[in-house]
């Protein structure tokens, strides 16, 4: 098994495609909800960074540039067959580090109340009360880099 490394996806690539494609299956799909083509055009200014075994796609998150020195994590999805291995973790300390080398003091995440105990195992502390977004409960989360 080659092993999935991190990597930006350029915007429209054959990669950046294929991860609308997971992000679908693991994160909407199961909601019964999927993305408005208008949705997909606001990323273009996004990074989408992949974990990338092969030309396989087996885990994206998207950086939201959101005021001075400060980005919101989204769209943090594994392919089902690779969770609990390690990829999700390794995806996000790799955003971590390009957001600190370009000046990102603070990361904030809307985070599923059941992806809290990841995000907590990875040093994010919670903010404030639980609200609701795409119909499940949420809660805030951030990180100081
Ligand atoms: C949440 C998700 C991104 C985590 O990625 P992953 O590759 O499965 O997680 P990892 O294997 O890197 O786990 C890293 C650490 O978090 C812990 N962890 C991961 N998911 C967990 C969970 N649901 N509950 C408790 N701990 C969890 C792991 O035990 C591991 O701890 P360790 O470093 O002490 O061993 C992935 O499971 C996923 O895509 N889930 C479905 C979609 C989702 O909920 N996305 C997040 C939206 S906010």
């Amino acid at each position: 098994m080659i092993l999935p490394k991190p990597q930006l996806l350029e915007w429209g690539s054959k990669l950046q495609i294929q991860s609308i494609g997971l992000r679908y299956e693991v994160l909407r799909k199961p909601l019964g909800l999927c993305f408005a083509p208008e949705e997909l055009l606001q990323e273009e200014t996004q990074w989408h960074i992949g974990m990338v075994s092969g030309e396989r796609v087996e885990g994206i998150l998207l950086i939201k540039f959101i005021g001075e020195n400060v980005a919101k994590m989204r769209q943090v999805a594994v392919a089902e067959s690779s969770q609990g291995k390690g990829i999700g973790k390794e995806m996000v300390r790799y955003a971590e580090l390009l957001c600190s080398q370009n000046h990102i003091e603070k990361i904030e995440l809307h985070a599923r109340k059941s992806a809290v105990p990841f995000y907590l195992s990875l040093g994010y502390h919670t903010e404030g009360a639980e609200f609701e977004e795409v119909g499940i409960p949420h809660i805030k989360m951030s990180i100081k880099l």
